[in-house]
Order: C-alpha cells, then sequence, then structure tokens
C-alpha cells in the first residue's frame, strides 16, 4: 500500500492543502504510528509519499490511500484523523465514511506516484 499526501502550499487555490494543514508534521506523523504498528500489517511495509496538489484543493487536507488497483480518497484535519484512519482503514480494512471524499470531484486518474492525469 502507497499513502500519498498532498504537501502543496501554493499560494493560490491550487496549494491548499498545505496552507491548511503541517502536512509535512502529517507526514511524519504517519511514518511514527505506522512504524508503531508495524507487526500488526498483514502485507508488510505501507509507503509514504510527499505530492503535489491531487487536484483536490477545495476539500483539503488530502491524502489517497493507493491499495492497487484501489484508490480510496480522505481528507483529514490533524493527528487525531490520521489515528482513525490508520486504526480503521489500514489496519481495520475499512472504510471511514465521515472522511472519504466524494467520488464525483476526484480527478480522473492519479498514478502511484500522485501524478494527476
Ligand atoms: S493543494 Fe492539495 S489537492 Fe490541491
Amino acid at each position: 500500500m502507497r499513502i500519498l499526501v498532498c504537501t502543496a502550499a501554493a499560494r493560490s487555490l491550487l496549494g491548499s492543502c498545505g496552507r491548511r494543514c503541517n502536512t509535512r508534521r502529517i507526514i511524519r506523523y504517519l511514518k511514527k504510528r505506522l512504524h508503531a504498528n508495524e507487526p500488526l500489517l498483514r502485507d508488510g511495509g505501507i509507503d509514504i509519499k510527499a505530492t503535489k496538489c491531487l487536484m483536490r484543493c477545495s476539500d483539503g487536507p488530502v491524502l489517497l490511500f493507493h491499495n492497487h488497483p484501489a484508490k480510496t480518497w480522505y481528507r483529514y484535519d490533524g493527528e487525531h484523523d490520521i489515528d482513525e484512519l490508520i486504526c480503521e482503514h489500514v489496519l481495520g480494512g475499512r472504510v471511514v465514511e465521515r472522511l472519504l471524499l466524494a467520488e464525483s470531484s476526484r480527478p480522473r486518474s492519479v498514478d502511484n506516484d500522485g501524478k494527476v492525469r
């Protein structure tokens, strides 16, 4: 599984994730929490990647769980949401409905490196 975290913070609509939340701190927190839970992960290893804008700025800050071929988009407000996503989605295999982004406004395609097409 790969977790793509938008860290864009430009001074325009594009880049709003990094202005709304300290996304670098969130990535450090994600790594710390996942490392602590590593023995519980079934298929070993989760890669976390900082990305540029994922074209969901108005919903941000956003992240994308990419477990090929499934992609699940979430928004978050801080570490408490990250805790819930790790507990429910990563460890429990359950979608966190309250943080899920609507499918209608998702980009057509985002590759495994976070490039939007
Ligand atoms: S700045 Fe994060 S989706 Fe655009």
